[in-house]
């Protein structure tokens, strides 16, 4: 999912530029053109550019992805995996292997997700002190591994894709029509527990997409307004996570990995406060209401999403600590009258 650049604006008021790392020049567009510049100004960032400087934290990716399906395999073949006790036929590893994958690529999509995501609260909020990377350097991070996450995403769903059609027994037109409308149109798959898990999930795709690469065009549509729809990058990324914990077989049931994944957005939540309070941009900050120098609606909007993060930390607290995550009960182990996929 997910979430590219917060930008260049908070980073260029901190940083300046390094010539290995640059950012564009305050108010300079993303181009869509070639990456030439001179000492006095730095390379645009384009796509193209950060599609070329994307490889090293793809490679890690694929190494994560390849580690994840290692493990998920090895689970599957102990007969440990919880995917065997929602759904007992995916214990065929021949026949479902591209199912393990796509499983895979769902855990390194939603990693990348909550790094990336990470590393944009810290470049539009109040960055520790001692960081081993330059402000430039982060935001390039941040770039590449969204655009990575996007990838990941949409490997996610094509090994789950690919799974359909090598299932299917149809002629090829009506398997590959069966598949794209499964995997990728709301509503197109008919499992019972999917009925919103996988629109969810198609949903956090098809906005991550475009609220990642409107970057690219900001200078077309003008930073301020890429930076306001930039912003909805965080439903992407709740979105990510809802589809998770209500679709994974390997989260289905209470326990550990249910938990750590409910762990995991405790950061995301203290940061995204963090930066709600100590935002980068000054313009950003809340005065008092007198010292306000917009409207009294905006300011109630500033202190309204302060109060929510706080609730949201606290509601993360709660489900952590009682347990109620929506986790289901772990079945007996002779699960013959128990494991219901469709409950
Ligand atoms: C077109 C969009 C998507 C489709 C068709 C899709 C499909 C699926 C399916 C069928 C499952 C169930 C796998 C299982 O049995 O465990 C699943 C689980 C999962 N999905 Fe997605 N998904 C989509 C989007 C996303 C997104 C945006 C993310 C995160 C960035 C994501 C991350 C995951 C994860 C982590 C799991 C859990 C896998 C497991 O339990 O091993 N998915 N998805």
């Amino acid at each position: 999912m997910n979430p590219p650049p917060e930008p260049v604006t908070p980073d260029e008021e901190k940083t300046p530029a390094p010539a290995a790392a640059p950012a564009p020049p305050p108010g300079a567009g993303a181009g869509t053109g070639t990456s030439t510049g001179t000492p006095s100004t730095p390379p645009r960032v384009t796509l193209r550019s950060d599609l070329r400087a994307s490889w090293l934290d793809g490679t890690v990716a694929l190494v994560v992805t390849a580690a994840v399906f290692v493990i998920l395999y090895v689970r599957i073949k102990a007969e440990t995996s919880s995917t065997l006790t929602v759904m007992p036929f995916m214990a065929d590893t021949g026949e479902f292997w591209m199912y393990y994958l796509s499983q895979a690529f769902g855990w390194s999509a939603l990693l990348w997700a909550w790094g990336t995501v990470i590393l944009g609260l810290l470049l539009s909020g109040p960055r520790p002190a001692r960081l081993p990377l330059s402000g430039p350097r982060l935001e390039r991070l941040h770039r590449t591994t969204s655009l990575n996450t996007i990838a990941l995403i949409v490997a996610h769903a094509l090994f789950f894709a690919a799974e359909l059609i090598y299932q299917d027994t149809d002629p090829w037109p009506s398997r590959l029509g069966g598949a794209v409308l499964e995997t990728f149109i709301p509503g197109g798959y008919n499992s019972g527990t999917g009925v919103w898990a996988m629109p969810i999930g198609q949903a956090a795709l098809y906005l991550a997409i475009p609220l990642g690469l409107l970057f690219y065009v900001r200078h077309r549509i003008g930073p301020k307004t890429w930076r306001i729809l930039h912003r909805f990058v965080l439903v992407v990324y709740v979105l990510s996570v809802w589809h998770t914990l209500l679709y994974g077989t390997n989260v289905w049931y209470d326990g550990a990995f249910r938990n750590t994944v409910w762990l995991l957005q405790l950061p995301i939540a203290a940061l995204f406060l963090l930066r709600l309070l100590r935002p980068a941009r000054r313009s950003e900050r809340l005065a008092s209401p007198s010292a306000h120098r917009g409207s009294k609606a905006g300011w109630g909007l500033r202190l309204t999403g302060r109060v929510a993060a706080v609730a949201i930390i606290g509601v993360l607290v709660a489900v952590i600590a009682s347990g109620r995550d929506g986790g289901r009960t772990v079945p007996p182990e002779d699960t013959s009258s128990t494991h219901v996929h469709d409950e």
